[in-house]
């Protein structure tokens, strides 16, 4: 299989980002429901899919994105895509409010004990912002959920709807 992506199916790297950072999401929102504790593994692993995203995204800028299924209308090809790129803007921009609401407080984010990030949220002040931020990251969990489902139902439309190959191109085997 090749590593890169080709106009029909996705390399084996963009598959190997796709299917590790599912199962991070799936860990962050587990230790999102321990957050009574000042929870240094949500912080550590929400800023993990920041650099995974960042790294993802860089790759897939520089690899043909597959073409869809022959028939696809222009509307369901921006759709698709659309959709795709929004994980893009809500998986990086949700980490940047995550460490936003602690650095607001003075408190310092730490990538599970191996260095801490620098303060960049700590002006005076930022308490509010801190608020802010809090309020933001609330909602974004909320909208990822409800796009990460859009994504699965369309995912399986593809496979048992329409019998095209869109799934298959994007698993593992
Ligand atoms: C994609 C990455 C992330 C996801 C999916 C995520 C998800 C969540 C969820 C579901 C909650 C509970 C929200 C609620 O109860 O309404 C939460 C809360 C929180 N998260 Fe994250 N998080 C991410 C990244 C981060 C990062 C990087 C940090 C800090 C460095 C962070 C810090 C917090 C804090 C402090 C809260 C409690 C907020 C409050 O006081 O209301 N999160 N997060
Ligand atoms: C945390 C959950 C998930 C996230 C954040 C996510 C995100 C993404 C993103 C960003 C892409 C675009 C890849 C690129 O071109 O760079 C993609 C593609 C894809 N995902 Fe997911 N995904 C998730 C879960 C799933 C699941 C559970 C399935 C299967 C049921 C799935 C099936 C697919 C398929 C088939 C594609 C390729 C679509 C195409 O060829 O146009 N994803 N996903």
């Amino acid at each position: 299989m090749s590593s890169k992506n080709t106009d029909n199916s996705y390399g084996w790297v963009a598959k190997l980002f796709h299917w590790a950072v599912f199962l991070i999401i799936i860990a962050q929102y587990f230790f999102a429901n321990n957050l009574r504790e000042y929870n240094q593994y949500h912080f550590a692993t929400g800023v993990l899919i920041l650099l995974v995203m960042l790294i993802r995204f860089s790759w897939r800028a520089t690899n043909p994105v597959p073409t869809m299924p022959e028939g696809t209308g222009p509307l369901q090809t921006m759709a698709a895509h659309g959709l795709h790129i929004l994980f893009y803007v809500l998986l990086i921009g949700m980490p940047i409010t995550g460490i936003a609401i602690v650095q607001a407080k003075g408190r310092v984010v730490s990538f599970f004990g191996m260095f801490d990030l620098p303060q960049i949220f700590t002006a005076t002040g930022a308490e509010d912002a801190g608020e802010f931020a809090a309020t933001i990251h609330g909602v974004v969990a909320k909208v990822i959920l409800a796009a990460i489902l859009i994504h699965i139902i369309v995912a399986l439309y593809h496979h048992f709807g329409k019998k095209d190959n869109v799934l298959r191109r994007m698993l593992p085997w």
